[in-house]
């Protein structure tokens, strides 16, 4: 008989990789407090979903190239990061509980926030691009462009964007799924596509790969919009029920509490789906990591 998956057990060599690397890397040198912010916004926290996407579809695509794709790992959770600051700022959601703590912009104010948020991204950047050998020139510009168009105005900010302008809002389920689809789905597919990026893959698999990234990606805000309403404030790590008080539309506004986590459980039979079209045999991490996804309680 075949062993069941070990989720957590293969993700703590990868998860403690990453977390080293991360401290490795954050911060140093950055002048006038500016490094003490990005390190408080990055480290200590978060369930580094991003990373481990990246990680699994590295893995899945044959895990050549593993100093990319640990650089694509962390590059991926720092522009996360990055959009955390900055959508918890009082321009933009204003939140004051992040990750257990104390929001960025209320530890260190608005404008190191803002810094903060700005450097993250740009250091996400640098990071994918070393001098030397380490990460062949091609895979460096194919990851880049992979993580701009996830993280840009066709991507999260692009979603952000439309968030914030559907505030008090009744948008369609066509509306809500697009603007979910980017400000959330396009950087969990962006991980997806970038872990594949790392490996070698025929077109077909990429294709189901990338399928499999799109359905987890809108799941993974299905559930946010549900965790929201269910969950408690501590649970979380941030502050439960803002999404009714401040009028967002979400999916359990539109479908109500029920509908919302149905679909969620439509999303992750698709994103299984996907897996199997792939063809591919080591897909047990991304089949686990979207149960974790749809089940998870933070
Ligand atoms: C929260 O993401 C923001 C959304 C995109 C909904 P996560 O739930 O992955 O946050 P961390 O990284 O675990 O803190
Ligand atoms: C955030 O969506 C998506 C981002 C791009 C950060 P939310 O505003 O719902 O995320 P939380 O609930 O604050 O983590
Ligand atoms: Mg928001
Ligand atoms: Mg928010
Ligand atoms: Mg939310």
């Amino acid at each position: 008989m075949t062993q069941p998956f070990d989720l957590s057990a293969w993700s703590q060599g990868h998860l403690d990789r990453v977390e080293q690397a991360l401290s490795r890397w954050v911060g140093h040198g950055a002048p006038a407090g500016l490094g003490d912010a990005m390190r408080y916004a990055v480290l200590d926290g978060g369930k580094r979903l991003r990373p481990l996407l990246v990680l699994a579809a590295h893995e899945a695509a044959g895990a050549s190239q593993p100093q990319a794709a640990l650089r694509a790992a962390c590059a991926v959770e720092l522009i996360h990061a990055y959009s955390l600051v900055h959508d918890d700022m009082p321009c933009m959601d204003n939140d004051v509980l992040r990750r257990g703590k104390p929001t960025v912009h209320v530890q260190f104010g608005e404008a190191q926030a803002l810094l903060a948020g700005d450097a993250l991204q740009a250091f996400a950047f640098e990071l994918l691009t070393p001098d030397g050998g380490e990460v062949p020139p091609d895979i460096q510009a194919t990851l880049c462009r992979l993580l701009a168009r996830a993280a840009g105005s066709q991507g999260m900010a692009g979603g952000q964007a439309i968030d914030l302008a559907s505030v008090g809002v009744a948008l369609t389920e066509d509306e809500l799924r697009h603007m979910h689809r980017l400000k959330t789905g396009a950087l969990l597919q962006g991980s997806v596509h970038m872990g594949a990026a790392c490996g070698s893959l025929a077109y077909s698999a990429w294709q189901a790969l990338s399928d499999y990234g799109a359905a987890l990606g809108l799941a993974f805000q299905v559930v946010d919009d549900v965790l929201d309403v269910v969950a408690d404030s501590a649970t979380l790590g941030k502050t439960a029920g803002k999404d009714a008080a401040a009028d967002k539309p979400t999916y359990v506004s539109l479908l109500g509490l029920d509908r919302a986590q149905a679909y969620a459980r439509e999303l992750l039979a698709q994103a299984h789906a996907a897996l199997a079209a792939s063809g591919l045999q080591d897909t047990q991490a991304l089949a686990a990591l979207a149960d974790m996804v749809v089940r998870r309680s933070h």
